[in-house]
C-alpha cells in the first residue's frame, strides 16, 4: 500500500512539473484531487481493510493529499511568476523609439523681413518705438502738416472711426508722438500695421505694414539720409544694390524724395519685375519739414532731421520673389511655410 501511495505521489510530481500554464495546472488539480483521482479511489477501498489498519492508512493518504496540494501550490506560484515576467516583457515601452514629429510652424514672410530690417536699423543705432493702430487725426495728419481740408488727406483714403479718430493710414503719426515726447537727438524706427480703404489686389491691401524712420540731430543733411538708406539696401539685399532718389512731395518733408532700389530680381539688368527699368520704387522720404518741427516742439533753428516710410509688403515681396500681395494674407500654409 505504501508502495502504491509512493507511486501516486511520484506520478503527480512528474505531471505537475511538466504543466506549462496555470490553466493546465488547474485541470490537473481537478484530476488529482477530484472524485476520480487515484487517492480518492484508494480512500474508497479502505472499507476492505481490517479496522485496525484503517487509521494509519487514512493518515497516510491525507498526508499524501497535502503533499500534492503543496506541490500544486508551489508550481502555481512559479507559473504565475513566469507568466507575469512574460507579460511585462511584452508590455515594455521603448522610450528611445522615434515618434512622429509635430508639424513645425514657420515665421510669416512679413515677420521675417521685419526682423531683418529691425536688425539693420538697430545696427545703425536706431531704436524701435511703437504707436497705436487706432490713432487720433491730430497725430495722423494735423501735426504732420496735413491740416483739415488739405488735398493730400484725400489721397490717403482713411478709415474713420469718429471725426477725430482713424485707423492710422501710415506709421508717420509715431514720428509726431516721438518728437513730442523726446528731446533730440532722436533716432527711431516705428514698425507697425496700417490701414487704407483700398481694394485688395496684387499690389494693394486694406491692411498693410510700414516702417517709419526718424532721425533728428544737429547738422543732419540729405547725405545722411542717402547714406542710411544705401546701408539699409545693402544690408537687406547684399552688395551691388543701390538707391536712386527722385524728387517728390510729402507735406511732412521738404525736400521730399521717392526712392528706388536696384531691382533685386535682375540686379539692375532690367526684367519683368522692374518693367525693364532695373529699378523698383521702395519708399518715400525727405528732410523733416520745419513746419512739422514747429508743430511738434522741435527747434528748427538748431536741429535738422530726415524721415522715411517703407512698405513691408513690397519689401517682403521683393526679397522672396512673391508677385501677388494677397498670398501674404490668404493663410495658405503650403505657401507660408516655404520661406522657412
Ligand atoms: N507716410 C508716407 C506714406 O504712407 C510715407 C512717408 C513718406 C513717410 C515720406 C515719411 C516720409 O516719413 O518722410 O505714403
Amino acid at each position: 500500500m505504501r508502495e502504491t501511495i509512493h507511486q501516486i505521489l511520484e506520478e503527480a510530481r512528474g505531471a505537475i512539473g511538466e504543466v506549462k500554464s496555470a490553466a493546465d495546472l488547474e485541470a490537473l488539480r481537478v484530476q488529482l484531487q477530484g472524485k476520480k483521482g487515484s487517492l480518492t479511489a484508494l480512500l474508497r477501498g479502505m472499507g476492505r481493510l481490517p479496522a485496525e489498519e484503517r487509521p494509519a492508512f487514512g493518515a497516510l493518504i491525507n498526508s499524501a493529499r497535502e503533499t500534492i496540494a503543496e506541490m500544486i501550490e508551489l508550481r502555481g506560484m512559479a507559473l504565475r511568476k513566469a507568466e507575469r515576467v512574460l507579460r511585462l516583457e511584452a508590455e515594455r515601452l521603448d522610450v528611445t523609439e522615434p515618434r512622429p514629429q509635430p508639424a513645425l510652424g514657420a515665421a510669416h514672410p512679413i515677420s521675417m523681413v521685419l526682423g531683418d530690417m529691425v536688425d539693420i536699423f538697430v545696427g545703425l543705432g536706431f531704436e524701435v518705438v511703437e504707436g497705436p493702430e487706432v490713432e487720433l487725426d491730430t497725430y495722423s495728419f494735423e501735426l504732420l502738416n496735413l491740416p483739415k481740408n488739405h488735398p493730400a488727406r484725400d489721397a490717403q483714403d482713411t478709415f474713420y472711426i469718429e471725426d477725430n479718430i482713424v485707423l492710422r493710414p501710415h506709421t508717420s503719426p509715431v514720428q509726431a508722438r516721438t518728437m513730442l515726447s523726446r528731446k533730440p537727438p532722436i533716432r527711431v524706427i516705428c514698425p507697425g500695421r496700417c490701414f487704407r480703404a483700398d481694394e485688395a489686389d496684387a499690389t494693394h491691401s486694406p491692411n498693410f505694414h510700414q516702417i517709419e524712420g526718424l532721425l533728428i540731430d544737429k547738422n543732419i543733411t540729405m547725405a545722411d539720409l542717402k547714406g542710411t538708406l544705401d546701408a539699409f539696401a545693402r544690408g537687406l539685399y547684399g552688395e551691388g544694390i543701390a538707391t536712386r532718389f527722385r524728387p517728390s512731395f510729402f507735406p511732412f518733408t521738404e525736400p521730399s524724395a521717392e526712392v528706388d532700389m536696384t531691382c533685386v530680381a535682375c540686379r539692375g539688368k532690367g526684367c519683368r519685375v522692374c518693367k525693364g527699368t532695373g529699378w523698383i520704387e521702395v519708399l518715400g522720404c525727405g528732410m523733416v519739414n520745419p513746419k512739422v518741427f514747429e508743430l511738434c516742439g522741435v527747434d528748427a533753428s538748431v536741429y535738422t532731421g530726415f524721415a522715411f516710410g517703407i512698405g513691408l509688403e513690397r519689401t517682403a515681396m521683393m526679397k522672396y520673389g512673391i508677385n501677388d500681395m494677397r498670398a501674404l494674407y490668404e493663410g495658405d500654409l503650403r505657401f507660408l511655410t516655404q520661406f522657412r
